[in-house]
């Protein structure tokens, strides 16, 4: 069986090609060009298209995971690192320079120019955003997500150069250089080499360009978030610190080394654990201290600041030993003193104040009303975690006071209009050990999915409906529960912390007791990788993330969450000798100052920053820029498809892909666009309504109505039209003039063809007036007629009527001649009678007689001509008297005996009446019964019709959170797998893929037929001769067929499946009804019957050409097939041959054998099979 080309799911390159070589009924198996067979659901094998490279991937044939990999593969194989899904960018990581993609020229093609029309380009989401701005007035933000390494932050930069560079260069106090300059002093201090990237920031970042109405940048602002601490004292090894350090020791003059006591690199143990420094860091230092110049800040200050970071680092060497006294304290042991006196340099303090602050903490005793002091010496253990939390706490508030001298130097301008945000936070990250940050970080990308979601689809999908576009719903994962759960969290932390005894394993395990059913949180020992099960309870905890699921280990939580440093020493710096360390700490007066000031734990303030960064988020109109990592080996043209499926499906691209396709990106309200224009439009149009205009104006502009859709108060536009909308968009004057004009000439175009339509009419109507006049003389010819008919008619029938009394003058004539006495009495009699008669034809044919009275003389003429026949007859008939008195007699004997029997009969229909009555009483008391009866069953059918329809949408909220639950399941293996290959940890067994024997099957077992082979089913129908097990092969075999032909159906390429027609011609057969179901079941099981119907395909274009379907049934299956096209040769298809192409449907779901007249005869069909050159066909006896 080989049934063109599929991608099938591959852990490696995310989709490979292969063939369908095995129909399962949940399963379909493909081989791929290697020999390797892979298993996989339906949903997750998909059909292959031949295109590729294009630029957006709603433009895809084949709208799913596979192609949009596949496209973006193939684009990032050929260096186009940019691919749209409508208006999400999507960056692929080049790894390589590409300095050709970001040139001033470049920059320039796109300014002004319409989203789509050039390639895809972070410059263009840049000017998108910038426009929109503009004509709409509305704030704009871009965020750039992505795992770390993806390219978040040189998109950002591009971002950022292109507003400065294109749109800013008029600004005199040099804001675009301030903020450019920005960039690499917060790298500088906020980044360091990860294993992932090289350059890789340890901070988030939201940066507002302001712009004023005339569209020039005013003013900017930088907040950050986040900034990881734990890097400050302790490097993984291949990982370095913040790049300042490395890069104030390699660039740093003599004269500055002499002054901050710099030493050698080496001789500093919090930079030698992991790597060193490299060749750039010297340069680089030049590069800092001219940033920092250029953001306004003095040169004093700026070695006060280098003072800070040499302080930090020679805390990193500061060691102590037990101090051996009673109190069980520690000191600084002998090694460190150089140490120690650098550091008390560095920050102006005392060397001892600075030993004594370090080795022991101030406490308060209780109970007494002010309260009184006393220092508690702190153990050697307890004294590195000071001198660490110190060194974090100066280093943190250092990079926070870098921040806010770079924001105080972008001025926050009163003219500012709007601005553009740049968001570049770090994506959705999990290692083999995750700790706090990773909670926080994956906090914060929980918060962002949902803000994706939230403004991609569920915003989108409700003005959908409430605009009434009749678009699909699309099913997403809501992740409202995982952020409760988070911050749940982070609340019952900050009530650990604040008990007597706190400690992690009570915060692990009330979290697990407290959330013990929750769908999103599962112990360690549940987690697909060996390595976590190992882990206690109490020990951590699993959160299954939107995008998988990332296990925590709570070791040193309440440390990393709280945000103070001990009082003694926060008072000491207060009392540094340098302006700048007392700074840093003034927040601390402030909090003393005002008692009810608390401070916020690290989680507490980040949820708070979070909230007010969502806040403002939601006030913008939001662009997303999605960075992917294409290898984890930042390795330049190597695709890690797995993995970058892994990325997009996180990043929501797939979700985002199907209601894209079927979305409207852009839109425009009628009134919006009806105003723009209204104030230029000509007395002539000012009378169309707005609606009636803007359908008016994209006609004008030749717009396919496929490309548009007028909702109730906005007209919404495909994927790509871009260019259309902006177009429609631009404001100035000449342009609006232009487009008026183009609106008139196609009104008057259209009033031209009314014209015509109106001309043609009249002539087809003048034709059916003259029709009418023949058609009405008709009707009074035949009216006359039947006039004429009426005034004539009782003249006519009188004189017929007198002639037939003429021929009884003749009978009595005859009778007469016969007649012995009185005969001439007689003849007289009869001769006067001629007479009269004559005279009276003689008046009627004259029309002397009234019509209304023709009637009444012919009665007299009868009566007479009666007596008299009748006196003729009298005589003649005397003999015959006594017979006629027997007669008589007879008669009234009769008439008695008629009498008798009529009461006997009256007497019985009086019975059968009261019979009756008494019948027709109790028929209508069953039927009123009855009716009581069948009241009650209709109730009881409502009610368990409605019991049954809540039982299916129960089924299918199941089902929904069933394939959800899967979903989260497929991601959760997926981030456990990309954890066991990153860090060689094993995968518990049941998460590994087994791939299958090419053959494993011994024997057949009757029992399993699900398990069997398509090829074995198809044999066993084809040669076995027990009956039951054939129905049961038959029955399974069509199942599969039924769920393969589903798949295919589903998979349709987007072309033909908007014509909306399967590839089958059965398809135009009704389905049948479900009680005819069980009727045909008594029919006789084998049993020859064939059909034909018609069928149209909607791509021919005209209705009128048909093709026709044939088919023959031998029982309940279908076993020939005959197909004739208008356009292509006739097919002739049989079962067993060619089942796949066939109709797999049974008989009676078809639906023919109640389709009147579809019935055809066997040599009908045999004769056109023959002629189609289906050769002979035998029927097989086993079939
Ligand atoms: N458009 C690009 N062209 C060339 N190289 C790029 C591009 N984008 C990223 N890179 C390379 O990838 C590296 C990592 O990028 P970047 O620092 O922006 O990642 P990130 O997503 O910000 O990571 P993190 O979250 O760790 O900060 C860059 O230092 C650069 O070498
Ligand atoms: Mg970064």
């Amino acid at each position: 069986m080989q049934e063109g080309e599929v991608w099938a799911p591959d852990a490696t390159h995310g989709f490979t090609k292969g063939t369908v070589v095995e129909i399962g009924s949940e399963t379909l198996t493909v081989q791929t060009p290697d020999d390797a067979y892979i298993v996989a659901a339906y949903s997750k094998v998909f059909p292959t298209s031949t295109e590729c490279l294009v630029d957006d991937n709603c433009m895809l044939l084949q709208l799913n995971e596979a192609s949009l990999l596949d496209n973006i593969k193939c684009r990032f194989l050929i260096g186009k690192i940019y691919t749209y899904t409508a208006n999400i960018l999507t960056v692929v990581n080049p790894y390589r320079d590409l300095s050709a993609l970001y040139t001033d020229a470049l920059m320039n093609d796109y300014k002004g120019t319409s989203l789509g029309k050039l390639d895809p380009h972070t410059f263009a989401i840049a000017d998108k955003a910038y426009t929109d701005m503009i004509y709409r007035g509305v704030s704009q933000s871009v965020i750039v997500s992505g795992e770390s390494g993806a390219g978040k932050t040189e998109t950002t930069k591009h971002v950022l150069k292109y507003l400065a560079s294109v749109y800013g260069k008029s600004s005199a106090n040099g804001i675009e250089d301030k903020l450019l300059q920005a960039n690499p002093l917060l790298e500088a201090f906020g980044n360091a080499q990860t294993v992932r990237n090289n350059n890789s920031s340890r901070f988030g970042k939201f940066i507002e360009v302001n712009f004023n109405k005339a569209g020039e940048i005013v003013g900017g602002h930088i907040n950050t978030y986040l900034l990881e601490k734990s890097r400050i004292t302790h490097q993984n090894p291949s990982e370095r610190s913040y790049h300042i350090f490395y890069r104030l020791l390699a660039g740093a003059s003599q004269e500055l080394r002499r002054e901050i006591r710099l030493r050698e690199i080496k001789e500093y143990k919090c930079l030698s654990e992991g790597r060193s420094g490299n060749m750039r860091d010297a340069e680089q230092f030049d590069e800092i201290s001219d940033a920092l110049r250029c953001i306004g800040v003095p040169d004093t200050e700026i070695h006060e600041i280098y003072k800070i970071v040499s302080g930090v680092m020679a805390f990193g060497n500061v060691e102590f030993i037990d101090s051996g006294d009673t109190r069980g304290g520690s000191k600084v042991s002998p090694e460190s003193s150089d140490w120690i006196e650098i550091a008390a340099t560095c920050l102006s303090l005392e060397g001892d104040d600075l030993r004594h602050s370090l080795t022991s903490r101030l406490m308060q005793t209780k109970n007494l009303k002010k309260g009184t002091t006393y220092m508690v010496p702190l153990k050697k253990k307890e004294a590195l975690h000071n001198r660490d939390g110190l060194c974090k706490s100066l280093y943190t508030r250092l990079f926070n006071h870098i921040v806010k001298q770079v924001n105080q130097s972008l001025p926050l301008s009163d003219n500012s209009n709007c601005y553009i945000g740049v968001l570049d936070i770090a994506g959705f990250e999990y290692f083999e050990t995750n700790s706090f940050e990773q909670l926080c970080i994956n906090y914060c990308n929980e918060k962002l999915q949902q803000f994706f979601n939230s403004r991609v689809i569920r915003e989108e999908q409700d003005l959908y409906k409430a605009e009434n576009l009749g678009v699909n719903e699309i099913q997403f994962s809501d992740n409202q529960d995982c952020i409760e759960l988070i911050e749940r969290g982070f609340v019952l932390l900050d009530e650990e912390a604040k008990l007597p005894t706190s400690c992690e394993k009570h915060f692990t395990s009330l979290l697990h007791e407290q959330n013990r059913r929750h769908f999103r949180l599962q112990l360690p020992r549940k987690s697909k990788l060996s390595s976590y099960r190992s882990m206690l309870d109490e020990e951590g905890f699993i959160i299954r993330h939107y995008a998988g699921a990332v296990c925590y280990n709570t070791v040193g939580w309440l440390d990393r969450n709280s945000d103070t440093l001990h009082s003694s020493l926060e008072q000491l710096m207060l009392t540094s000798e340098s302006d700048l360390v007392a700074r840093l700490y003034s927040d601390i007066q402030d909090v003393k100052c005002n008692k009810k000031m608390v401070q916020d734990s690290v989680g507490g303030k980040f949820k708070k920053q979070l909230n007010t960064l969502l806040e403002k988020l939601q006030g913008t109109a939001t662009s997303f820029i999605r960075c992917i990592k294409p290898n984890q080996h930042m390795a330049p043209a190597e695709f890690d498809g797995g993995k970058v499926l892994n990325q997009l499906i996180s990043l929501g691209m797939v979700t985002a892909l199907a209601l894209m396709q079927a979305g409207f990106p852009s839109r425009i309200a009628f009134k919006d666009l009806y105003d723009m224009y209204s104030s230029n439009l000509p007395d002539k149009l000012k009378s169309l309504h707005p609606r009636m205009f803007c359908s008016a104006l994209f006609r004008a502009i030749g717009m396919s109505p496929n490309d548009y859709k007028f909702g109730v108060t906005k007209i919404f536009f495909r994927p790509g039209k871009f260019a259309e909308v902006d177009l429609l968009m631009k404001s100035s004057s000449q342009h609006l003039i232009d487009m008026i004009s183009r609106v008139e000439k196609w009104v008057l175009r259209q009033c031209w063809r009314r014209v015509q339509f109106a001309i043609l009419a009249f002539n087809k109507w003048t034709k059916i007036a003259r029709w009418r006049t023949g058609c009405i003389i008709n009707i009074q010819k035949n009216y006359r007629m039947w006039s004429t008919r009426r005034n004539y008619l009782p003249r006519i029938e009188g004189v017929r009527a007198i002639k037939g009394s003429m021929s009884k003058i003749t009978v009595m004539i005859e009778i007469a001649s016969k007649i012995k006495y009185d005969r001439d009495a007689v003849n007289k009699e009869i001769d006067e009678m001629r007479q009269f008669l004559d005279g009276e034809m003689g008046q009627l044919k004259a029309g002397q007689v009234h019509t209304d009275l023709i009637q009444l003389k012919l009665g007299q003429i009868e009566d007479q001509v009666k007596r008299l026949l009748d006196r003729v007859k009298e005589t003649q008939d005397s003999d015959k008297l006594r017979q006629i008195q027997e007669d008589m007699e007879a008669e009234r004997l009769r008439q008695e005996e008629a009498e008798r029997q009529r009461k006997l009969e009256e007497e019985r229909q009086a019975e059968e009446r009261r019979i009756k009555k008494e019948l027709e009483e109790k028929r209508l008391r069953e039927l009123e019964e009855q009716r009581k009866r069948e009241e009650e069953e209709r109730k009881r059918l409502e009610q368990e019709r409605e019991r049954l329809e809540r039982e299916r949408l129960e089924r299918e909220e199941e089902e929904r959170q069933e394939a959800l639950r899967k979903e989260q399941e497929e991601r959760d293996r997926m981030v456990a797998l990309s954890i066991s290959e990153d860090n060689q940890a094993t995968l518990v067994k049941e998460e590994v893929l087994v791939p299958i024997e090419k053959d494993t099957k011994g024997g057949l077992d009757r029992n399993n037929i699900k398990d069997w082979k398509y090829s074995e089913l198809r044999d066993c129908i084809n040669t076995s001769c027990d009956v039951e097990l054939l129905e049961l092969a038959r029955d399974e075999f069509h199942r599969r067929l039924k769920a393969y032909q589903a798949w295919k159906q589903k998979n349709l390429q987007r072309k033909k499946k908007e014509a909306a027609k399967p590839d089958l011609p059965l398809s135009s057969v009704p389905e049948a009804p479900v009680q005819s179901f069980r009727k045909e079941e008594d029919k006789p099981k084998h049993e020859h019957r064939l059909f034909k119907v018609p069928f149209v395909y909607p791509s021919y274009n005209n209705p009128s050409v048909r093709g026709w379907w044939y088919a023959h049934f031998y029982g309940k299956w279908i076993v020939r097939q005959l197909e004739i096209h208008p356009e292509k040769a006739p097919l002739c298809l049989i079962a067993g041959r060619d089942d796949l192409k066939m109709c797999e449907l049974q008989l009676q779901e078809t639906g023919l054998t109640k389709r009147k007249g579809s019935e055809i005869t066997m040599k009908e069909f045999d004769d056109l099979w023959a002629c189609c050159g289906g050769g002979t066909y035998v029927l097989r006896e086993d079939q």
